[in-house]
């Protein structure tokens, strides 16, 4: 039996564009896609000699098959035909859920990081990211983690330079976002305003906070503020404390700020944990 660990680092958009639904029900994406120090810890047992387990102590998420990490240790197993002859998967969750964080899918990556490990690294990134598509849509980003921008269904990845360091607070409202249910929404509506992705690039590769700020811009923000006033709530929270950006994170519903420095985020944080029960600070990784 062998144990091995790997962190599940979760991820912010900070931009999201839906450019078009396709034929087979999913819709073009062009995002840039961040990770952050936030994680999961995912615990991997090999060789158990059981049926496979997963174990993660939290009521709203599925400890079964229907879990990201179960499907994309089956997809790792299938894809180099080995049985691993017994699985534990014990998740330490931190990432919110329904959050828009990618929180399933920093773990179903860290599962396929950790199997490649075990079996002596017999797939690329590229393939882990290949396989990672199968189980969600976020997968292959995680598998990458950076700065990077996203297309088609997200499994079209270029890196990017370096997120430059900043501090970030987040905030979740108590209520979740079904991701196809807003996608489906998103359809019926009119997008008055898409983010500038090549302004976002060009910020990125200068290497300017500032103006990666004025670039934060999330498709889905205006739709689902609409039905919550708690998004507009936490974002004038933020910028009464100073914040450059803030914005909804992918379907939402966690809303993220780029604070001017860890002061500043302290006190936001302090005023937002009493209206919100999930509250953080955090940097990109
Ligand atoms: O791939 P994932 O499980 O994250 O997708 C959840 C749902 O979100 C899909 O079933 C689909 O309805 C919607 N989706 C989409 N286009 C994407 C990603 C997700 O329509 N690019």
């Amino acid at each position: 039996m062998t144990t091995l660990s790997e962190k599940a680092y979760a991820k912010l958009n900070l931009s999201l564009d839906v450019l078009c639904r396709r034929e087979d029900g999913f819709h073009d994406l062009k995002s840039v896609m961040q990770t952050v120090s936030l994680h999961d810890t995912v615990e991997l047992t090999v060789g158990t000699g059981q049926p496979w387990k997963l174990i993660c102590g939290r009521e709203d998420i599925p400890c079964d098959e229907r879990n990201i990490a179960w499907k994309a240790a089956k997809l790792y197993c299938d894809a180099i035909g080995k049985d691993p002859e017994g699985l534990t998967i014990r998740i330490e969750k931190n990432i919110p859920s329904g959050a828009g964080m990618g929180g399933g899918s920093a773990d179903g990556a860290a599962v396929l990081r950790a199997l490649n490990r075990y079996y002596g690294e017999p797939l690329s990134e590229a393939e882990l990211a290949n396989i990672g598509a199968k189980a969600g849509s976020d997968v292959p980003f995680c598998v990458w983690g950076g700065t990077v921008m996203c297309e088609g269904r997200g499994e079209i990845m270029r890196r990017l330079k370096n997120c430059p360091d900043c501090i970030i607070v987040g905030c979740k409202p108590e209520f979740s976002v079904s991701t196809p249910v807003l996608f489906k929404k998103i359809d019926s509506v009119q997008i008055l305003k898409h983010p500038d992705n090549d302004a976002m690039e060009a910020a990125i590769e200068a290497g300017d906070i500032r103006a990666i700020a004025r670039e934060i811009y999330n498709v889905f923000d205006p739709v689902v503020s609409e039905d919550h006033p708690e998004i507009g709530h936490i974002k004038e929270v933020c910028r009464r404390h100073g914040a450059w950006a803030a914005q909804m994170t992918g379907s939402g519903s966690v809303v993220f700020a780029v604070m001017p420095d860890m002061k500043s985020a302290e006190k936001a944080a302090q005023e937002l944990k009493k209206a919100y029960p999930q509250v953080f600070i955090t940097e990109p990784v």
